[in-house]
C-alpha cells in the first residue's frame, strides 16, 4: 500500500490522533529525502520498534549555512515516495518550507558549545538549525521512538541531549552506517562525486580502521590516534582534510587518556562534496556500533 503523504502540519495532527486512538506505536525516521540503502536500514529498524512507521521528508533551510548547498540539494519526492511503500510506510511527512516556517523562527536552539566543535566547527549555525527542526518535528509527529543514524555521529549526540535536556517523551534509537561496498559510507552527497573522487573516497573509511587499529593495540593519546588517521588521508591528495579526531562520545572532546570507547571521526572535502564518516573504538578491540549500543553495553555510565 502506498504511504499517506500529508503536506500540512494540520494533516499530519490528524493522522496522528488516529494512530493514537487505535493504539498504534509510531516509530519515526526524519529525513531530508534523496533517499538511499542508508535512510531504508533506520526505516526497518524502526519497523521493528513501533507498529507503524513514519518518514519525513523535508530539506530543513535553517540547518544550511550561506553558500552550502540547500538550492542544489537533491529533490525526489516521488522517487523516495516509492521506495517507502516497499518498506511498508505508513505515513510520509513532506511540508513545504512555508508550512514548517510561515515566518522566520525566533527561537533558537543551542547544546552549550557542543554544537560548536567537530562539524559546527566549519558550519556555524548548523546544529542550532537540526535541534529546530527535530524539535518541531517531534511536536508535530510526537513519535514514540525516532531513529538516526550512527553516520551524523555529533548530530545523533546532540539530539540525545535534546531528548535527556527537555524530558521529550520520545526513545531515540541509533542504528548503524550503512556502507558501500568500498567502506564508503551511503550519503545523498556522494552522487556530487565525479568518478575520480568517487575512488578516492573510501580514504575517510581507511582512516578510521586506521585510527581504530591504534586504540585496540593500546594506544592511550588521542592526538597519536589523530595522527594515525591523519597519515591515511594524507596519502589520498584530493581529500581537503577539515578534522580528524578522537574525542569523547558525550562531551566531543579528546579524552584526557584513553581508557574506553571514544568516537573517532573524520569530515573532509572532497570536489563538490564535504564528507564526513566516524567509528567508535574501544581499548579492548570490541567496537560498539553505534551510540545505543554503547549505552546498552553500559559505555555512558
Ligand atoms: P539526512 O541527511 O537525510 O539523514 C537522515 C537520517 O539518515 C539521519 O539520521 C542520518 O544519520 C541517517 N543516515 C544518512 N546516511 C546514513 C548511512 N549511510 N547509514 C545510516 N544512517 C544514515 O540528517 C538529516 O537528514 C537531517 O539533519 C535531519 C535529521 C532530517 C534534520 O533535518
Amino acid at each position: 500500500m502506498s504511504p499517506r503523504v500529508v503536506r500540512t502540519v494540520a494533516g499530519a495532527r490528524r493522522l496522528r490522533r488516529e494512530a493514537r486512538e487505535a493504539g498504534r506505536r509510531v516509530a519515526f525516521v526524519p529525513t531530508m529525502g534523496a533517499l538511499h540503502e542508508g535512510h531504508l536500514a533506520l526505516v526497518r529498524r524502526a519497523r521493528a520498534l513501533g507498529d507503524e512507521v513514519w518518514v519525513s521528508i523535508f530539506v530543513n533551510p535553517t540547518q544550511f549555512g550561506p553558500g552550502e548547498d540547500y538550492d542544489r540539494y537533491p529533490r525526489d519526492l516521488e522517487g523516495d515516495t516509492r521506495l517507502l511503500e516497499r518498506e511498508g510506510v505508513a505515513t510520509v511527512f513532506a511540508p513545504a518550507e512555508r508550512e514548517m516556517y510561515p515566518e522566520p523562527p525566533a527561537v533558537t536552539v543551542g547544546f552549550g558549545g557542543l554544537e560548536d566543535v567537530l562539524c559546527g566547527a566549519s558550519r556555524p549555525g548548523h546544529f542550532a538549525g537540526v535541534g529546530l527542526v527535530v524539535l518541531k518535528l517531534f511536536h508535530i509527529v510526537e513519535p514514540d521512538v525516532a531513529v538516526f543514524g550512527q553516520k551524523d555521529a555529533q548530530q545523533a549526540v546532540l539530539i540525545r541531549r535534546l531528548v535527556a535536556d527537555l524530558d521529550l517523551p520520545v526513545r531515540i534509537e541509533v542504528a548503524p552506517t550503512v556502507r558501500e561496498g568500498d567502506g564508503l559510507a551511503m550519503s545523498s552527497r556522494n552522487r556530487y562525486l565525479g568518478p575520480e573522487e568517487r575512488a578516492a573516497a573510501p580514504a575517510l573509511y581507511r582512516a578510521l580502521q586506521a585510527g581504530r587499529r591504534a586504540v585496540a593495540s593500546g594506544e592511550t593519546g588521542p592526538a597519536a590516534v589523530e595522527a594515525a588517521m591523519r597519515a591515511v588521508l594524507a596519502a589520498e591528495p584530493r581529500l581537503g582534510v577539515e578534522y580528524a579526531a578522537c574525542v569523547d562520545p558525550r562531551s566531543l572532546q579528546p579524552p584526557a587518556g584513553i581508557a574506553g570507547p571514544v568516537l573517532l571521526a573524520v569530515a573532509a572535502r572532497l570536489g563538490g562534496a564535504r564528507l564526513i564518516d566516524n567509528v567508535l573504538a574501544s581499548p579492548d578491540g570490541v567496537h560498539p556500533e553505534t551510540l545505543s549500543d554503547l549505552d546498552r553495553a553500559g559505555g555512558f555510565r
